[in-house]
């Protein structure tokens, strides 16, 4: 094992939930491209480069059924997360540190493997490394999540990237890199006019790296090795090691070029029926910066297709609110983001209702079936075509695992005891449908820590009149009933 100081002991990379590499995301698009994942509630799940474990130990705690495997070279960040472990007594989840050079078959076959924040960002043997491990030790019907900066997008990131290192090219100190750099690019925008395209493109730039804060800059943005690829790069490397590409981990959204009509004419006169050639021109027309990439072994059909019967084997669930629509008869649906979409069609309407009833909780296909009979929405090609581009606006999403969340708030309401711990220990606490939720505000984060399933509403009211006595008790009591409303839409209750 190598044992010199990594830079990810010197400053903490902040390190959370990523919903977009839970094994039923992994899962779901597997099922919608026609392939048979290993069920989520019996799998085994490896994240390499897991640094302190905030992704892998709520996954394991919402899914005791699986067994969750992680390692990290950042010995500090390991020994905390080991610490968590032990803390939440979890006997499904093992991290360890360890160099991604050293690891191999000794550590298992894996159905789901997670490698989030590290192709791009290692050196040629290390990212050569990853994708060996993967194709070794993907089990036949596993998928593997890697995430990588992209090409032609990169190009932006590297030109802000090489300013800001050449900028503070004498500077040691961890701590003053960060302010340093993000300074000098201030002053190469405020050299330049308004609205100028070179302006614009690093004003861009510094505003992300702004809003995710300086520990991530100093590892994402100013790291030795930076290495963006093409997709195109991406996927011929994962046919080496027996892999190829099955999807992104999300789908495209509604504005992306590959759903204009015009679009897709062209890529098909330039690269025929190739997807994956027409992916990697889509890249050049997105400026793609950064990739979430699934792969699967190569003997695996994928199909892309999307038929009806891939939906029959996928759970739905919804969090669009209903309200009546312009026209008679027209619903409106708003997700909690502000997007909107309104619908006349009965079989969406039902649907969209059904789901709406039992969120955070999904159903099968079979169990809304009923409540579709003459609207109009079968399960047929059209009724697929309909489910894609709800998936699409994200007004439906797409499941493979029933997350262990209450059906309804209790009377002694429960949160999970990782959702507690984390209101406790950190500025964030994981959702069992593996979101994050702020706890900036002290009420909610002290009102989360008491929902341990002892207390009713006169408890949960003694309780927090003792913690924040010159609060007024209206207030308080006024709070309990929608912030239990918030937690228990957060998937934060547990059933
Ligand atoms: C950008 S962080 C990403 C951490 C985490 N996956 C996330 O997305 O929050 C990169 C991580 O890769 C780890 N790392 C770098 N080289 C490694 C190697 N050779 N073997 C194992 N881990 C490595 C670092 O210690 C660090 O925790």
């Amino acid at each position: 094992m190598h044992t010199a100081q990594d830079p990810y002991d010197a400053v903490a990379y902040p390190s959370f939930p990523y919903p977009d590499t839970h094994p039923d995301r992994l899962a779901a698009m597997a099922i919608l491209h026609g392939l048979s994942p290993v069920p989520v509630e019996r799998c085994r799940v490896l994240e390499i480069a897991c640094n302190e474990g905030a992704n892998l130990i709520p996954m394991a705690y919402a899914i005791p059924g699986s067994e969750f495997v992680g390692f990290d070279l950042a010995r500090l960040p390991v020994e905390r997360g080991q610490e968590r472990i032990r803390e939440l007594g979890l006997k499904n989840a093992w991290i360890f540190a360890g160099d991604l050079l050293d690891a191999g078959k000794e550590l298992g076959q894996f159905d789901y493997i997670i490698a989030h924040g590290l192709y791009a960002w290692v050196p040629a043997a290390v990212r050569e490394r990853l994708m060996a491990v993967c194709g070794e030790l993907l089990t036949a019907n596993g998928v593997a999540f890697v995430s990588y900066n992209a090409l032609p997008g990169g190009h932006l990131r590297r030109m802000t990237r090489d300013m800001m290192l050449y900028g503070v090219k004498d500077i040691e100190d961890p701590q003053q890199r960060v302010p340093v750099a993000l300074g000098f690019l201030h002053l190469v925008v405020e050299a330049r006019p308004e609205g100028d395209a070179y302006r614009l493109l690093i004003e861009e730039q510094l505003k992300k790296m702004e809003k995710l804060g300086p520990e991530v800059t100093y590892h994402d943005e100013m790291t030795d090795a930076y290495h963006p690829v093409h997709f195109f790069e991406f996927v011929e490397h994962a046919r080496k090691h027996g892999l190829q590409y099955l999807s992104e981990a999300v789908l495209p959204p509604p504005t992306d070029p590959c759903y204009r009509s015009e679009v897709r004419q062209a890529l098909k006169n330039a690269a025929g029926d190739d997807i994956l050639k027409q992916e990697q021109m889509l890249d050049f027309l997105r400026a793609r910066m950064y990739r979430e990439t699934l792969v699967c072994r190569a003997e695996r059909v994928v199909r892309r297709d999307f038929p009806a019967e891939h939906f029959r084997r996928l759970l739905l669930a919804s969090q669009a609110a209903s309200a009546p629509g312009e026209t008679s008869g027209a619903k409106i649906f708003t997700l909690p983001g502000g997007i909107r979409m309104e619908s006349n069609h009965p079989g969406a309407i039902a649907l969209l209702e059904a789901l709406e009833a039992v969120w955070p909780r999904a159903l099968s296909y079979e169990e809304i079936e009923p409540r579709l009979e003459g609207t109009g929405l079968a399960l047929d090609g059209e009724g697929a075509t309909l489910l894609m581009r709800l998936a699409v606006t994200k007004m439906i999403e797409l499941h493979a695992w029933r997350a262990p969340v209450a059906q309804g708030v209790s009377e002694r309401p429960r949160a999970s005891a990782i959702g507690r711990e984390e209101a406790r220990t950190r500025a964030h606490a994981t959702t069992l449908l593996h979101g994050k939720m702020g706890l900036d505000d002290p009420v909610v984060r002290s009102f989360l820590k008491l929902l341990d399933g002892t207390r009713d509403r006169t408890a949960l009211l003694e309780a927090m009149k003792a913690e924040f006595p010159a609060m007024a008790v209206e207030e308080l009591e006024k709070g309990i009933e929608p912030s239990l409303g918030i937690f228990h839409r957060a998937g934060m209750l547990e059933a």
